[in-house]
């Protein structure tokens, strides 16, 4: 059966008290909206359809760039959650598969829990997700009977003993396309709220003879974020995942709770994570690995028995190989580091190359950018980089080479040649002597002046 996603992320987002718009705002270094998107990934949607309201512009484009096959839709007023949904149906005229309806600001959903909701799906014509709800406060209260979903009521509408109930609404739902939008486009406005509440479905669903239910999960994963507080807190329980996950899998965390992860942070088995690790967005790390303390990597790829750090960072476009060495306060971005070279200290490899077994010295620096454009530098095989080089691209370093300290390079060296490219040092004899002692006499006079 193909799935479609209707991911609803009109809403303003008012108690954000942001010039952002709600589901643009980031959790683990990416927006909620992309989160919500991936979580829907585990479906293996045909089809994504984001429903935009609110800054619709930002939004299409963070959902374009995530992935540019995304259908985005307006719903220039926002009338309600069925209203919403129905701002999707001619983006899905003719599709006949399943639409499952989730939330730009709800990025905690279990890939499993839809799994789930997809079996349910197999006996059921709607699927509603619930959770019990530690304090039910304002959510829509599902009406069972038995494992039969009577109907969805909201707070608002609510009776006093439907209010009793503890188990709530998530919002997410999933039927079969051309059910959903007949169902939505028979939804009505006559309630406390006077909206158009998608909640209604489940009734209008009964009353035609289609059968409900609703599958659980945990409270958490239904998570919806309206302000910065609960921002942070689906950060922290983003990151309590992230780490739980990492350790089951065979990763060393020494101090999990101070390692960061993001969404699609892979880290191999018997890699060790030191404290204080940061990983932004498009990290692999292999498997025997080891990132050693406050390393900063992002966009880069690490093998196997390469050590990185500590207080090293890795910007997007890094490759290591395996047994690479990269030590601490190096800034490598956008280069290709081979099998067991080594930058150990103080430097600065970007638009770069290094070949296998080169050794690059404390503080060498490649000058990628001559404040119009960037340049490569390529360093080949077993290539000693004195301390103190720098690399002014677009320039070359042959096999075998090696260049001075405290050189300047600017034209490329054939393999095997030694290149010197720094003053010839003179030495004075006395000088510093003579010096000195007419500068102490200088300050002896004018004290005596004053
Ligand atoms: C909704 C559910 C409620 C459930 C709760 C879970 C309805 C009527 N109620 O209530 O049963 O317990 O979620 O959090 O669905 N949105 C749009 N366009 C609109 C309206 C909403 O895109 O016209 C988006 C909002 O940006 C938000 C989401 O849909 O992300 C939910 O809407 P919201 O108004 O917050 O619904 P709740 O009142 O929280
Ligand atoms: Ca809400």
């Amino acid at each position: 059966m193909s799935v479609a996603l209707i991911v609803l992320a009109a809403g303003k987002g008012t108690r954000m008290n942001s010039d952002l718009p709600k589901v643009l705002h980031p959790i683990a270094g990416e927006a909620m909206l992309i989160h919500a998107i991936a979580a829907g990934g585990a479906l293996d949607p045909a089809r994504v359809v984001v429903v935009a309201g609110h800054e619709a512009d930002a939004v299409r484009k963070a959902a374009l760039a995530f992935d540019p096959e995304t259908q985005v839709v307006l719903q220039a007023e926002q009338l309600g959650t069925a209203h919403a949904v129905a701002q999707a149906a001619p983006a899905l005229d003719g599709f006949e598969g399943d639409a499952v309806v989730l939330y730009g600001d709800t990025p905690l959903i279990r890939p499993e829990t839809l799994a789930r909701m997809a079996e349910a799906r197999a006996r059921h014509d709607v699927v509603v997700l619930g959770f019990e709800a530690a304090d039910p406060g304002r959510y829509g209260r599902l009406v069972m009977a038995g494992d039969v979903l009577e109907r969805i009521v909201e707070f608002k509408d609510a009776t006093e003993a439907e209010r009793a109930i503890t188990l709530c609404n998530s919002g997410v739902v999933m039927a079969a396309a051309p059910v959903l939008f007949d169902l939505v486009e028979a939804v009505g406005n006559d309630n406390a709220a006077g909206e158009y509440y998608l909640t209604d479905i489940v009734a209008l669903a009964r009353a035609a003879g289609l059968s409900a239910t609703a599958v659980t999960c945990e409270e958490g994963e239904t998570l919806g974020v309206n302000s910065r507080t609960e921002l942070s807190r689906a950060e922290a329980a983003f990151q309590t995942r992230a780490r739980a996950e990492a350790l089951e899998t065979g990763v060393t965390l020494q101090a999990p709770e101070t390692v960061h992860f993001a969404r699609d942070t892979w880290v191999g088995r018997d890699a060790v994570i030191e404290p204080y690790v940061i990983f932004g967005p498009g990290v692999t790390v292999e498997s025997g690995a080891h990132i050693r303390a406050f390393s900063h990597l992002e966009g880069c790829h690490v093998s196997r028995g390469a050590v990185v750090g500590p207080y090293a960072r890795l910007r997007p476009g890094t490759e290591l190989s395996e047994d690479v060495r990269i030590g601490n306060f190096v800034e490598v971005k956008n280069a290709l580091i081979a099998e067991a070279a080594k930058v150990n200290h103080l430097s600065y490899i970007g638009d770069a190359e290094i070949g296998e077994r080169s050794n690059i010295g404390a503080g060498t620096i490649t000058c990628n950018y001559d404040g119009v454009m960037k340049h490569r530098t390529t360093i080949g095989r077993g290539v000693f980089i004195g301390s103190d080089t720098m690399l002014v691209a677009p320039v070359s370093v042959g096999d075998g080479a090696m260049t001075a300290s405290g050189s300047v390079i600017t034209r490329d060296v054939e393999a095997g040649a030694l290149a010197l490219g720094r003053a010839r040092q003179e030495n004075k004899r006395g000088f510093a002597t003579r010096f000195f002692e007419k500068l102490r006499a200088l300050k002896a006079q004018k004290t005596k002046g004053e």
